[in-house]
């Protein structure tokens, strides 16, 4: 499958979702194969970097990308998803710590922090949440940014986690812009 039919949108996240019911009837098809996750194939081994184009993101809107076995959202965020996130106290945060590959270990949460590369537009993201794995969906919750229908775990419009059984907040993985449009995971 090519990148741009592996891309899937917020909107079809949410359709899977709606027609998988709620609770625990959705958790046995949407829990991340932890078994898969920790002993990959050769093929994905050879993936463990790709160039994602992400020229044909709006303001608004996210994609998800498999990486290494697991989803992966990029999402280009609007002005009121990043005030929002910039406007929240550090103590309120559950996980201050800003789980980011890409700084130093102990940076904090900030927004600046959770966001790409200092382009505050874009979050990248491993799309499996905290708590045991489940892939959250986006634009839900009580934070405007994703919502683990597993057992109700919310995160923020900057992947951090607010509300429910998630210790961690959505982890970053190593990665950078290589050109205006063009992202490199790994
Ligand atoms: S897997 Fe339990 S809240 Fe997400």
């Amino acid at each position: 499958m090519s990148q741009a039919e592996d891309h899937a949108g917020t909107r079809r996240d949410f359709l899977y979702y709606a027609t998988a019911g709620t609770g625990a009837v959705a958790v046995g098809a949407a829990v991340w194969p932890l078994v898969n996750q920790m002993n990959p194939s050769a093929d994905v081994l050879a993936l463990s970097s790709i160039r994602v184009d992400v020229a044909d993101l709006e303001p608004g809107t996210q994609m998800t990308v498999k990486w290494l076995g697991k989803p992966v959202f990029i999402r280009r965020r609007t002005e009121a998803e990043i005030e929002k996130a910039r406007a929240v106290d550090l103590d309120d945060l559950p996980n201050p710590n800003a789980e980011n590959a890409n700084l130093a270990a102990g940076s904090l949460a900030t927004d600046e922090n959770r966001s790409l590369g200092g382009r505050e537009e874009w979050l990248v993201m491993i799309g499996v949440c905290t708590h045991l794995g489940c892939v959250p969906l986006g634009e839900a919750g009580d934070f405007g940014g994703w919502f683990c229908p597993c057992h109700g775990s919310h995160y923020d419009t900057a992947g951090r986690i607010r509300k429910g059984p998630a210790p961690r907040n959505l982890d970053i993985p190593i990665a950078e812009f290589v050109d205006d449009t063009t992202i490199k995971l790994g």
